[in-house]
């Protein structure tokens, strides 16, 4: 299981324990301590099995747009498990729903030692690419490679997604964010191309308070900004509707647009279209015409709090190839 430490002095234990478990590695007592002290104070995974800690990975800022991989380390019997791409999996999550462009690593270049070599094959295959070589990095015979990887891609924005119903930073969410999540909305597939779903989106404070005044159990309290997800249950052809895959192509497009850019979100459709008819509430707030339904709310705003992502089964519970296996 991969864990996000917060403590400093518990990073500090994981890091020392895995450092000193690859000596061979990390020989140079004085700079293995300084790793150890660095992430102390860096974004910081564990992979814990059975109260065994198996290796850990943490990120250091580069820039405003950058992150690099800064350390990591998986022990020799836990290798091959696939613990060092599952590390890296979720520091890239973090760094894509932080915002970041890309991320980087530097390592000795590939060729010289075999163990190296098994490094870089390592970085390639998550999808780092080569980016250049600093001959006089750490000394003339040891060059440096610097990896890179962009982090703004679809497949990674989709593995970085998840609800989050946490505080938000009470910061203003610009308008040509918002124009963009929107569009991403106005740009999803939709049945026949009936485009059954309009969206509203909410940055005025005071209808912003209003729409909120509504909601009681209060959810997305703290949002600075929301989009409200309207649908119109029309046929798409004879008695055919598809008003429900249109309006869940639209909110998953604006889900994902909202964390490229950098925001949080979650799918709030159950708790606003239960008996108690949130949705009826909202949408009199906003003069919706009577051939509409609000179906959802899309809070937009920066995280305040850490990320909880759930569970998910495994993939091969999911999926199956050419047949049910
Ligand atoms: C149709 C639909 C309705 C949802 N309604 C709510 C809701 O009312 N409240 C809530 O907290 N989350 C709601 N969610 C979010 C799900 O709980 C969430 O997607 C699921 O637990 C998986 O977590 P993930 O989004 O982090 O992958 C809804 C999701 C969908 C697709």
């Amino acid at each position: 299981m991969i864990r996000f430490i917060k403590g400093a002095d518990e990073r500090k234990r994981i890091a020392r324990e895995i450092l000193e478990a690859l000596t061979d590695w990390f020989e140079v007592e004085e700079s293995r301590e300084q790793y150890i002290a660095d992430s102390a104070g860096q974004p910081f995974w564990a992979s814990v099995d059975d109260g065994i800690t198996e290796g850990f990975l943490c990120l250091k800022e580069t820039g405003k747009e950058s992150m690099e991989l800064a350390v990591m380390g998986v022990r020799r019997e836990c290798h091959r498990k696939g613990i060092g791409r599952k590390l890296f999996e979720a520091a890239k999550d973090y760094a894509v729903r932080k915002g970041y462009e890309f991320i980087q690593v530097k390592t000795v270049r590939s060729g010289l030692y075999e163990d190296y070599d098994i490094t870089n094959e390592f970085y390639k295959s998550l999808g780092f690419k080569e980016l250049e070589v600093l001959s006089d990095y750490w000394d003339e015979a040891n060059p440096c490679q610097i990896y890179v990887m962009s982090l703004k891609s679809t497949v990674n924005t989709i593995a970085a997604r998840h609800s989050y119903r946490g505080a938000f930073l009470q910061e203003e969410v610009p308008e040509e964010h918002l124009i963009i999540i929107a569009k991403a909305g106005t740009e999803a597939p939709s049945g026949c191309n009936k485009q059954t779903t309009d969206i509203i989106v909410v940055n005025d404070p005071e209808v912003l308070a209003r729409i909120k005044a509504q909601i009681d159990p209060p959810i997305a309290a703290t949002a600075p900004a929301m989009i409200v997800v309207l649908t119109r249950r029309i046929n798409a052809y004879r008695n055919r509707c598809f008003a429900v895959q249109d309006y869940s192509a639209a909110i998953e497009n604006m889900l994902l647009a909202i964390v490229e850019l950098g925001y949080q979100s979650c799918w709030y459709e159950g708790h606003i279209t239960d008996d108690d008819r949130i949705c009826d509430k909202i949408a009199a707030v906003l003069n919706v015409p009577e051939n509409y339904d609000v179906v959802c709310i899309l809070p937009v705003g920066k995280a305040a709090d850490e990320f909880h992502a759930p569970g998910k089964k495994a993939f091969s519970e999911r999926v199956h190839f050419n047949r049910w296996s």
